[in-house]
């Protein structure tokens, strides 16, 4: 299993400070929540931020795009630090051209599908990417609770793919979710305020137990 703190929920006050943390605790990936007011209702931050803590940490960068026509931005977020790249299904008209960029770039490449979304939609994408990413929660906040209608589709999926295959849970991941999501079949978690709170290496070691 891999951890992917998401530092959405993170105090960027003192945002490295606060990435050193979870490193340490033994947090693998750190999940990077970007929002543009328009595919969510929500903004978040961008490229100069990802550039910043690109300074800071050496951990896997798993960039989450939840913005309109990501197609427009990868090569951007690529040049800023991300590591891996996910967007939409529902954000653009164009998939292929987004798992493209992000392949010729030589990062790796995840597909998200929203709660609402039919796991069918991405049915001809999965074995041209190397992750999906099945929110758990209405993108947009941090905070929500873990939908569990969303454990057949990483249940499908899992069956689908095989054991190898990268399957990601974002949203409402705590210290009883986390098991839900893990005996469904995702293996990389996602988790914003169950982890930065007032112990952050707790938190990280908890989830990871
Ligand atoms: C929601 C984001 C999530 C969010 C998760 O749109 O994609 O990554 O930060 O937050 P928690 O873990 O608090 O549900
Ligand atoms: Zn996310």
């Amino acid at each position: 299993m891999i951890l992917s703190p998401s530092i959405l929920a993170a105090d960027f006050g003192i945002l490295a400070e606060q990435i050193k943390k979870v490193e340490n605790a033994g947090a693998q990936w750190l999940h990077i929540d970007v929002m543009d007011g328009q595919f969510v209702p929500n903004i978040s931050f961008a490229m100069p931020v990802i550039e910043s803590i690109r300074k800071y940490s050496d951990m896997f960068f798993d960039v989450h795009l939840m913005i309109t026509e990501p197609e427009r931005y990868i090569n951007e977020f690529i040049k800023s630090g991300a590591d891996g790249v996910t967007f939409h299904i529902e954000a653009t008209k164009n998939p292929l051209k987004c798992i493209q960029l992000i392949r010729n770039a030589g990062k790796r490449v995840g597909i998200s599908i929203k709660p609402d979304t039919d796991v069918d939609v991405i049915e001809e994408y999965l074995d041209k990417v190397d992750m999906v990413l099945v929110m758990t929660v209405e993108p947009g906040y941090g905070g929500q609770k873990y939908l569990n209608r969303m454990n057949g589709k990483i249940r499908y999926i899992r069956e689908k793919m095989g054991k190898d295959f990268d399957i990601e849970v974002d949203g409402g991941i705590d210290g009883t979710t986390i098991g839900i999501a893990l005996e469904a079949g995702a293996n990389i978690i996602v988790a914003g305020t169950a982890v930065f709170n007032e112990d952050i290496e707790g938190s990280v070691k908890e989830l990871l137990r």
